[in-house]
């Protein structure tokens, strides 16, 4: 049963990506193939096996930076740059400081790859590549084709992730614009959304959900009251982790929506899925399908979110440091 599921997986992909072969955006599959530095994709996966079988976090949190950096000013690489005299950087933004993590990854792998063939490849593409062998390594599909070719932006704005990046307070009608406003359909968004099945977070990041709801004292009706209690006990300080998905949390699968279903949701966002018509239907059918169904779905959404608004041709640059674009 399993190898169909994974077999079913990989076939639909292979139809999904000849659909969106079209070079409309100037981006390929197998980009630098052609280039000078033909072993790019096989550099980033083998560093990033290393990294995560040394370090399992790492793969959540660059999954998570990949989100925020195609959220704003699209997937150009804008969220690893530093502040500048005239720009403080998305990531000084509150989505970002201090919870967003691995950027001494990216550096690492950029790093690499310049002294294997400078000034090839961007770091806007190291990430898209980082967060797809993420998704490898913590799920269940083999592996997917992620198109290359993206350009390095120039700017990176602490103002613009607060106005792109929903937080987590957000309720199911943000959720469905935000994501709305980066051409992804209500559907896609609920599927994403299961970037939750991994990673842990701040307890800062869920206040007014276990404990003082709305300033009430209690916890919010809509958590699940022996989670809230856990919480309570996990929680000791703002900066303590806690696990996002509760069921597995290392893996990366549609036990998110059981979760949610069992309001075990983590965020008062990840709870809003429940609250709407559309979303809920997409929250049951993700959680009783089987996973593959899901992941196979998650794996596509993140194909197109990974395109969203890139730099292609003689846009951008490629940087020879993701932190600074070239002087
Ligand atoms: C739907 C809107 C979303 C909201 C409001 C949201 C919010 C958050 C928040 C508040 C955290 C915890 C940060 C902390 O430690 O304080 C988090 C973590 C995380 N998010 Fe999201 N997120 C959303 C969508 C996504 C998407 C689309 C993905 C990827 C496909 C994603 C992947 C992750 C991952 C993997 C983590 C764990 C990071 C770690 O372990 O360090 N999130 N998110
Ligand atoms: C860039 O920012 C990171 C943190 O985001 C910091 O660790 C690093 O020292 C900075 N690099 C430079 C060269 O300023
Ligand atoms: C959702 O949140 C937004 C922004 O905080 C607010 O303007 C809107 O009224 C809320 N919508 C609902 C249905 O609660
Ligand atoms: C929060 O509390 C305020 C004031 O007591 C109340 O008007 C509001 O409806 C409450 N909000 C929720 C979501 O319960």
């Amino acid at each position: 049963m399993m190898k169909f599921l994974a077999i079913l997986c990989l076939v639909s992909l292979v139809f999904f990506i000849s659909d969106v072969g079209a070079k409309k955006d100037g981006l390929k599959r197998d980009y630098y193939k052609k280039t000078s530095c033909p072993q790019a994709e096989e550099v980033v996966a083998k560093m990033m096996k290393d990294i995560v079988t040394d370090d399992f976090r790492v793969a959540p949190r660059i999954l998570r930076m990949h989100f925020h950096d195609c959220f704003v000013r699209g997937c150009e690489g804008s969220i690893l740059l530093n502040s500048t005299s005239t720009d403080k950087a998305e990531k000084e933004a509150r989505p970002n400081n201090p919870s967003l993590k691995g950027f001494d990854v990216i550096d690492r792998i950029k790093a690499e790859l310049e002294k294997q063939c400078p000034k090839v490849v961007s770091c806007a593409d190291i990430l898209a590549y980082a967060a797809r062998e993420s998704v490898k390594l913590t799920g269940k599909c083999r592996a997917y084709a992620v198109r290359g070719g993206r350009k390095d932006g120039l700017i990176s704005r602490e103002i613009e992730a607060l106005q792109n990046l929903p937080p987590p307070s957000a309720n199911v009608s943000t959720l469905i614009k935000s994501f709305a406003s980066k051409g992804l359909s209500l559907q896609e968004m609920v599927t994403l959304s299961g970037g939750h099945s991994i990673g842990r977070s701040f307890c800062a990041a869920i206040l007014g959900r276990h404990n003082n709801f709305n300033n009430t004292g209690k916890p919010d009706p809509t958590l699940n009251s022996d989670l809230a209690a856990k919480l309570r006990k996990q929680c000791v300080a703002l900066t303590d982790l806690v696990d996002m998905d509760t069921i597995t949390p290392n893996t990366l699968d549609n036990k998110y929506y059981r979760g949610l279903l069992e309001n075990k949701g983590l965020f008062t966002s990840d709870a809003a899925l429940l609250t709407n018509k559309e979303t809920l239907k997409e929250v049951k059918s993700n959680d009783f399908l089987p996973s593959a169904y899901w992941e196979n779905k998650f794996v596509k959404a993140m194909i197109k979110m990974g395109e969203i608004d890139v730099l292609t041709g003689h846009e951008g640059q490629i940087r020879e440091k993701c932190y600074v674009v070239n002087k």
